[in-house]
């Protein structure tokens, strides 16, 4: 039987199939499988001889006796970015940043080049998108840039070699590592082919080398460029650069990091001089709220293992014609609809023939069960038009039956909210009477429990 000449791979998350599907078996994605001939394996072969006395990992020995002190880690002096690397690039380590295009990777990049230059190390970054006219541009727009900081628009990986030997830098900056190529693979750059042989020839270079590579990676929504997710079990770290284009607020988080905690996550903004780190992330978030409105209500969410405020605003308006319209944007539908059910069979308020409109401020996204309470009060604040106190904030997760149930780190967040001003925080029952939580915490056992309270605490509108 004649052998097979090519194999098909998924665009989205790499899994292979013999023959052509219309579904990924790996994922479930849609027309994502694209054909690959099939080649030599992957070469793990370095692209430049290994450094003499470099280490050699191919004997047993006994695990006690590995020294861990010989991989000091080089702090990047970008904080954020260090906080979330878990104090900073591990030498011979591969950190991929992966982004929507615009979100601000290569600004990000550019940025801990610089620095790294100026107080740790020789950097060599490699721009295979721009050219170094643009590159330039964009540095001074960030600061002043080193005098040896190195740059290269090259797109072929072999050409890579020689600069690399020759300046032995301590970090190599891939910018993007969608753009590169290599001989020993014949299908086009991106593909999925392309993008996982020229990772894993760098990453080996760099192992051998103890150079720190970071690899910028984009997604793209529709997928239709190999995503850096067939990337995510090559390299040790992987960063995520999130946030909305139209605002300037930008999260990274890890979500793989063989080196430390997936936990922590970095908080930017996007200025005029690139991404500035974010000291008081509440106040920020809190800065152009309207007090006395309502439909709002305040919540503490943990941003790693941070406290964050975030405002959740909701409008309820009775429904026109036909089938009520339901929109939110920072927070998941199927979460708001499960509100607005629990909120009608266990309040008094009638919710379900309104159109409802729910935003977290900020273009930020709350996965956390934890703002639940603040979800709930906000549209009971807007179908009631009744202002909450200014002073008031929420924070539980709501059961469907209307139980309103604890939450981790409780106390971080009641001290966050406290000290803005947040003296009084609605929260399960259970934890204010168990009172570690200071005065403020203001228990409640359910929904239906907490509206009451609202409808007790908070004036109508025009008359507080
Ligand atoms: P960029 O880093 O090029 O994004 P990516 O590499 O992820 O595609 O940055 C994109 C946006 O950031 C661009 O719209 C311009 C904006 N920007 C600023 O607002 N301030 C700055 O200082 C810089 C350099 C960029
Ligand atoms: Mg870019």
């Amino acid at each position: 039987m004649a052998r097979a000449r090519s194999i098909y791979v998924c665009t989205e998350c790499g899994s292979q199939s013999p023959q052509m599907l219309g579904r990924c078996p790996g994922c479930g994605s849609w027309e994502t499988l694209i054909e690959e001939p099939i080649g030599a394996p992957p070469e793990e072969a370095p692209l430049v001889a290994p450094a003499s006395g470099a280490p050699s990992s191919n004997v047993a020995m006994a695990l006690a006796d590995v020294d861990t002190g010989s991989a000091p880690r080089v702090a990047t002096g970008v904080g954020e970015l260090d906080r979330v690397l878990g104090g900073g690039l591990i030498p011979g380590s591969v950190v991929l940043i992966g982004g929507e295009p615009g979100i601000g990777k290569s600004t990000l990049s550019l940025q801990l080049a610089a620095q790294l230059e100026r107080d740790a190390g020789h950097v060599l970054y490699v721009t295979g998108e721009e050219s170094l006219e643009q590159v330039r541009l964009r540095a001074e727009r960030l600061g002043e840039i080193p005098r040896s900081l190195l740059a290269l628009s090259e797109t072929r990986v072999e050409a890579l070699a020689k600069p690399w030997q020759e300046h032995r830098p301590s970090v190599v900056v891939i910018d993007s590592i969608q753009t590169l190529r290599t001989e020993r693979v014949e299908s086009a750059a991106g593909s999925v082919a392309q993008v996982r042989e020229c990772a894993a020839l760098l990453s080996a270079t760099a192992k051998s080398h103890g150079t720190a590579l970071i690899l910028v990676g984009h997604v793209t929504k529709e997928g239709t460029l190999a995503g850096p997710r067939v990337l995510e079990h090559l390299v040790d770290v992987v960063l995520n650069f999130e946030g909305d284009r139209g605002t300037p607020f930008r999260l990274l988080r890890a979500s793989k990091n063989r080196f430390g905690s997936t936990q922590e996550v970095g908080i930017f903004t996007m200025g005029e001089k690139g991404l500035q780190a974010v000291e008081n992330p509440s106040e920020l978030f809190l800065a152009e709220r309207h007090t006395g409105a309502p439909g709002s209500c305040i919540v503490p969410v943990m941003e790693g293992t941070r406290p964050v405020l975030l405002e959740v605003q909701a409008l309820v308006a009775p429904a026109g014609y036909g089938t009520a319209r339901r929109t939110s944007i920072g927070i998941d539908d199927a979460r708001v609809a499960l509100l607005l059910a629990v909120l009608d069979r266990h309040s008094e308020i009638d919710l379900l023939s309104c159109d409802v409109y729910v935003n977290v401020v900020g273009g930020v996204r709350v996965a956390e069960p934890a703002a639940d309470l603040a979800v709930a009060l906000a549209l009971a604040s807007s179908r009631l038009d009744r202002p909450l106190p200014q002073d008031v904030a929420a924070c539980g997760e709501v059961g469907l039956g209307g139980e309103v149930r604890r939450v981790g780190r409780l106390d971080q967040r009641l001290r966050e909210a406290g000290r803005l001003g947040f003296g009084r925080v609605l929260v399960p029952e259970g934890v204010a009477a168990a009172g570690p939580s200071g005065d403020g915490a203001i228990g409640v056992r359910n929904v239906g429990e907490a509206v009451r309270w609202l409808f007790e605490n908070a004036a109508p509108r025009g008359r507080e």
